[in-house]
């Protein structure tokens, strides 16, 4: 099957990644729209025009199901995908249900992008699950550019962390939610600083296996030859950039196994 694989750059490849793994006989066309990363600071209406040109660009390429590997996308876009297009179409959202479900007593602070936390989607979804008012949230905008541009450093990264997190009791959190996946990079760098009893999660895998819950229940799914092709805005792109990464974040998962939800 070709199946379509969408974010404003390089963090849905943290996604990709699991799909290789649990579906690695699929076709993929990965598109990073990196003409125009990040999303999470610009204007809502333009984040979903760029997303719509991504996915008519997908379609168009004969993807038989999209993956919004991207959480501020979905935030804004899915919706009108869904009406538009004829496929499956798989979005993200932060992974706050298992982890409220699981709070062992403890409150839940979610890192994401300025527009997810900012949308009505996020919002509504906290309301939804939030009952005992355990969840606090904190934008990392700033980590999203930081991994466009291959800045792995601890040395780089922990000084903008801690700041960022200075004013916040850990001693309060049992879960950290990655709603952004771009940071799934960061995880062996956050777990340098936050405490232990902490559980870091994102939702790759638990997207990853609806993606495999869909195209299992196609009646036209044939598999793949386990092929990838990377786009960049519209343009086919080189692979090795994108193999730098998927290798990169795999020698990160070494250390750091997924806590996916
Ligand atoms: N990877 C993205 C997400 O999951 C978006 C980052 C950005 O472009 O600001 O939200």
């Amino acid at each position: 099957m070709r199946i379509g694989f969408f974010d404003s750059g390089i963090g849905g490849l943290t996604v990709l990644y699991e799909a290789l793994r649990i579906l690695p006989h699929e076709d993929y066309l990965y598109y990073a729209d990196s003409t125009h990363v990040p999303y999470g600071n610009k204007p809502k209406d333009l984040v979903r025009r760029y997303v719509g040109e991504a996915a008519k660009f997908l379609v168009a390429k004969g993807i038989q199901a999209l993956v919004v590997s991207c959480n501020t996308a979905t935030s804004v876009a899915i919706n009108e995908l869904r009406n538009h297009c004829q496929i499956p179409i798989i979005g993200m959202e932060p992974a706050i249900k298992p982890a409220v479900k699981d709070h062992r007593d403890k409150r839940v602070l979610v890192f994401a992008t300025e527009m997810t936390l900012k949308e009505e989607k996020f919002q509504k979804l906290v309301s939804h699950v939030d009952d005992q008012r355990i969840i606090d949230y904190l934008p990392l905008q700033e980590l999203v550019m930081h991994a466009e541009n291959f800045v792995f450093d601890p040395e780089i990264i922990i000084p903008y962390l801690e700041k960022k997190l200075a004013s916040y009791d850990m001693s309060c959190y049992g879960t950290i939610v990655l709603g952004c996946t771009h940071f799934p990079y960061y995880k062996r760098t956050f777990r340098k600083i936050i405490p232990r009893h902490i559980k870091i999660i994102d939702g790759n895998l638990g997207t990853v296996r609806h993606l495999k819950r869909q195209i299992e229940a196609l009646a036209s799914r044939r598999t793949g030859k386990g092929m990838i092709e990377f786009y960049i805005s519209g343009q086919r792109a080189d692979d090795e950039l994108f193999i730098r990464y998927l290798q990169q974040y795999a020698e990160f998962e070494k250390e750091m196994p997924a806590q996916s939800q």
